[in-house]
């Protein structure tokens, strides 16, 4: 089942940076750096659905040995590669392939030897929202499984979970009224309780729009153990740091004090963390 077309973003992929430079977009960075920070120094790490490489940049940063990202859309990579170029601090460390997440795949290392089991960290920054039901995301999840050594974990960014994700559209289109982000436009009822959504990034410009799937909480929490991710779940909630000048040092221009506190009631995305032994 597919709604839209896999390679949806190689038509935006140049306009897509736009939506990770808004300030909702750029409140992930300390939410990642904050759960991937005590797992990332001199880590193999497998990025899922990299795109343009704006979460790549942070982990190579922040210290992996080296980084395989992975996207469906050759040309969101090419914006990726064209990024990563300008460091030459992460040269030799990252590679970049096509690959549809939803198959099974296989990632190898340099001699076409299998990299099965020898990765510490899978991150993935708006993967699973694009998985249309549990058999989709159950592949993903498989993925991710077989990549990941006994002892690493799984990190992700994802829509805001919620048992029924109509509330989190209710409440994203809400903020959206307040001047936030962008608006959710429900197009269809999916068999296992989710949404079929398109999502307009209207604050932007030119305006960047996609379709993507919402399935409830209990829909991911079922796909990864079906997937083999047998260890610790947990669902972890988007914080704002306390600190206005260190907030600012995250953004791409400074922000009033106070302009995230409605975005806080109901921060857009959450986290979920799932080891895997
Ligand atoms: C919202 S973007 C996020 C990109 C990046 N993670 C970020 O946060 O900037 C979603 C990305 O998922 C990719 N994607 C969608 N379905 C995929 C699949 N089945 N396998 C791999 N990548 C996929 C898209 O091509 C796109 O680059």
């Amino acid at each position: 089942m597919s709604h839209f077309s896999k390679t949806q973003y190689d038509s935006f992929s140049t306009s897509y940076d736009s939506i990770n430079d808004i300030p909702i977009g750029r409140i992930m960075v300390p939410n990642v750096e904050r759960l991937v920070k005590p797992y990332i120094k001199n880590a193999r790490v497998l990025e899922l659905a990299c795109g343009t490489g704006f979460h790549t940049q942070h982990l190579l940063d922040w210290g992996a040995a080296s980084l395989v990202g992975v996207d469906v859309s050759q040309a969101m990579l090419e914006g990726a590669e064209a990024e990563l170029r300008k460091q030459p601090a992460h040269e030799g460390k990252y590679r970049l392939m096509v690959q549809d997440c939803s198959a099974p795949f296989t990632v190898t290392d340099d001699n076409g030897d299998s990299l099965e089991g020898k990765f510490d960290l899978v991150f993935a920054a708006w993967l699973l929202n694009y998985a249309p039901d549990l058999a989709t995301m159950t592949e993903m999840f498989k993925n991710i499984s077989k990549h990941l050594k006994s002892a690493g974990r799984f990190i992700t960014i994802l829509p805001h979970p919620e048992v029924d994700p109509m509330i989190c559209v209710d409440n994203v289109n809400a903020q959206h009224r307040q001047g936030y982000g962008y608006r959710i436009e429900v197009r269809e009822r999916l068999p296992e309780e989710g949404y079929l959504v398109h999502l307009y990034f209207d604050t932007v410009d030119p305006v960047v729009d996609f379709g993507n799937y919402y399935l409830p909480m209990t829909v991911h929490e079922r796909a990864a153990r079906d997937g083999g991710m047998k260890g610790k779940l947990t669902w972890e909630e988007a914080k704002v740091p306390e600190d206005h000048d260190k907030l600012n040092s995250y953004m791409k221009e400074p922000i009033e004090k106070g302009y995230l506190d409605e975005w806080s009631k109901y921060p857009d995305f959450g986290i979920l963390v799932v080891e895997k032994e």
